[in-house]
């Protein structure tokens, strides 16, 4: 079954707002885990626009399940990683002027930078995840690379406008994964997923991980931290529920109906 890794990074972009110690996105994670997360997930980005380093090392005494930093592969982050000692290192492009990530990190234009990056954090005994789109030539880097795990961008089915436009972005994905384990990498999602767009991905066969983040953050501030997760954390096991007699495209239009 597809676990969930809840991003808590806007519960710091809320803090952040007036720089001061509320909401704390530790206690977010302890809620998290509390409502069935199975990992959280933080991005500490080089503007430091929402989660801070103190916040990186408080969450790693606090998490009781796993803790995956997500960062640029910059020698700044990679000091970071190796003190920390996170779970995984999710290594995403970056841009300062983005509003969020917006593409997967090109791992075959920037092979070699990566690929150091990648064999530095698995010397320190650390997992390594890349963040790629769904492209047969990016899976073939990150194999190559020696990473342990791919994320399949999400962002491109989450953002797709009518049926026909998400069903092609779901079959690219579907087939990513696929294509993924037939070369022996594990495979993990997301990137703008909720609870409207959820099922179809968490039925991919063999997804390990799905990282959802601002839906979570979004939905909680309506109804609570724990709720909110429970609901994404339902959904997924629901998903895996019909997965066994639909495909994940059977689904999507079971949804759209
Ligand atoms: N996975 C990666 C690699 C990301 O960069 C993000 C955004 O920080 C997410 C997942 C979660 O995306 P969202 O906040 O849209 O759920």
């Amino acid at each position: 079954m597809a676990k969930l890794c809840v991003n808590i990074d806007h519960v710091a972009t809320v803090r952040q707002a007036r720089r001061i110690s509320e909401p704390d996105p530790v206690a977010a994670a302890v809620l998290a885990e509390l409502a069935g997360a199975a990992g959280i997930t933080c991005h500490l980005r080089e503007d430091r626009r929402h989660i801070q380093d103190a916040d990186v090392f408080r969450l790693k005494e606090i998490v009781k399940t796993r803790l995956n930093l997500e960062m640029a592969a910059v020698p700044e982050m990679l000091d970071i990683a190796e003190k920390v000692r996170p779970h995984m290192v999710m290594f995403v492009p970056e841009r300062r002027q983005e509003i969020t990530t917006e593409g997967g990190l090109d791992v075959a234009g920037n092979f070699e930078r990566v690929r150091e990056a990648t064999l530095r954090m698995k010397a320190a005994g650390l997992l390594v995840s890349l963040f790629i789109d769904p492209e047969p030539s990016q899976i073939e880097a990150v194999v190559r690379c020696g990473a342990d795990f791919l994320e399949l961008h999400t962002g491109a089915y989450a953002n797709a406008v009518g049926e026909k436009a998400r069903r092609a972005e779901l079959k690219k994905l579907v087939e990513s994964a696929a294509y993924a384990q037939r070369l022996g990498i594990r495979v993990n999602a997301g990137h703008g997923l909720n609870l409207r767009n959820v099922m179809p991905v968490a039925a991919i066969r063999g997804i390990h991980e799905l990282h959802i983040g601002h839906s979570i953050v979004a939905h909680a501030v309506l109804v609570g931290f724990e709720r909110a997760v429970r609901e994404m954390v339902e959904s997924i096991a629901r998903a895996e529920q019909l997965a066994v007699n639909y495909s994940p495209e059977e689904i999507l239009a079971l949804h759209s109906a």
